[in-house]
């Protein structure tokens, strides 16, 4: 009998930045004060002088929205600011909040100066939308008492509070519910040296035996993700103790890694096959976002929040009005010739992959 692998990257839930439920211990490892948080350095000082003002004032926070690319910890800072704010903190999501009324529960419970979390808020629908307008604004909402011709509207006057919102799609938020938040902060992806501290801070929490190059190694092939970093970390002590002896060095690191099939850039399969796609597909590109999601079968969304930020940080891609294109160092990193050394017969260039 034959066994059939299926087509899905096996390395899948170890690059990919959304939460898998094997992110659960995560949580013991998320930083709880700004001075805990490592990077973000320019959001975190802003934030530092907003949170302390507020408190001073004592007043609640203006509401924050933060955008980026999923696993760079939107929801650890706005537990962080919570905690500096000494306030209480009720997490939710756009597509959790099917109607108007549910909002409305969320907000009438609310305490003084809390803050009420929003993952996903591009997902909100219009009619609740509508509702955190004036929430917003004017910290009161309209609620529709009964129905039809003697349905009647009464306002609910609400208590200060702070609206934390998060997106990976600031670009699908509604002019006026971005224009309602006082703090738009944007995160980055990390940079290997803050990997390399958030792993060390990770291993010491988790008590992984690790040593700075291996730390190193792991930080520069994590997409500049803490989430991926940190899920990395996990899976290469696995390697450590059970192929060396226990600690977490740079060729333990490299030897794990590259058995995850993740390369020394830190490409996975789906990031290779997506450049390789471009080059060998497309002649290099332009190539249009929902052509190349059907050729390498993954969502539209995910190749745009997941894998897209991280290969257009490194400068294997590029967005042009046209589409997306392979540059010349995605052809180096594949070992491809470039059509310019190839007789500039670009769009010519037909390989088995
Ligand atoms: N764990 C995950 N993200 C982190 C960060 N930014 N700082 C410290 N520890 C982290």
């Amino acid at each position: 009998m034959s066994i059939e692998i299926s087509g899905e990257n096996p390395t899948r839930n170890l690059t990919s930045s959304r939460l898998v439920p094997e992110d659960e211990g995560e949580l013991s490892l998320r930083p709880r004060t700004l001075n805990e948080y490592i990077g973000q350095k320019l959001a975190k000082d802003n934030l530092r002088i907003f949170i302390e003002a507020a408190r001073r004032r004592g007043e609640a926070l203006d509401h924050v929205l933060l955008h980026g690319p999923p696993g760079l910890g939107k929801t650890t800072l706005a537990e962080i600011i919570a905690n500096e704010m000494g306030v209480n903190i009720r997490k939710t999501s756009g597509p959790a909040i099917e109607k108007p009324r549910d909002l409305a529960a969320l907000l009438t419970n609310l305490n003084d100066n809390d803050i009420l979390f929003v993952d996903e808020i591009h997902r909100l629908n219009r009619s609740v939308e509508e509702i955190l307008y004036p929430a917003m604004e004017d910290g009161e909402i309209d609620i529709i008492i009964g129905q039809g011709p003697s349905a009647d509207s009464i306002r609910l006057p609400l208590k200060k509070f702070t609206l934390v919102g998060a997106t990976t799609r600031s670009g699908q938020i509604s002019a006026p519910l971005r224009d309602r938040f006082g703090v738009i902060l944007k995160l980055e992806l990390y940079t290997p040296e803050e990997l390399k501290l958030i792993i060390q801070r990770s291993a010491e929490l988790l008590n992984i035996g690790i040593d700075p190059s291996g730390a190193e190694e792991i930080a520069k092939r994590c997409r500049g993700t803490p989430r991926i970093a940190n899920r990395l970390l996990k899976r290469v002590r696995d390697f450590a103790e059970i192929l060396a002896d226990g600690v977490i060095t740079k060729a333990v690191a490299d030897d794990a890694l590259t058995r995850l099939e993740i390369d020394r850039l830190g490409l996975d399969n789906i990031d290779r096959r997506l450049l390789r796609s471009i080059i060998l597909q497309y002649g290099g590109g332009p190539v249009g976002l929902d052509t190349l999601a059907a050729t390498v079968n993954e969502e539209t969304v995910t190749i745009e929040d997941v894998y897209e930020p991280y290969l257009l940080q490194q400068g294997f891609l590029t967005r042009t009005p046209r589409g997306r294109c392979a540059t010349r160092m995605a052809y180096e990193h594949l070992g491809l010739p470039h059509p310019e050394e190839n007789g500039g017969n670009s769009g010519q260039l037909k390989m088995d992959f």
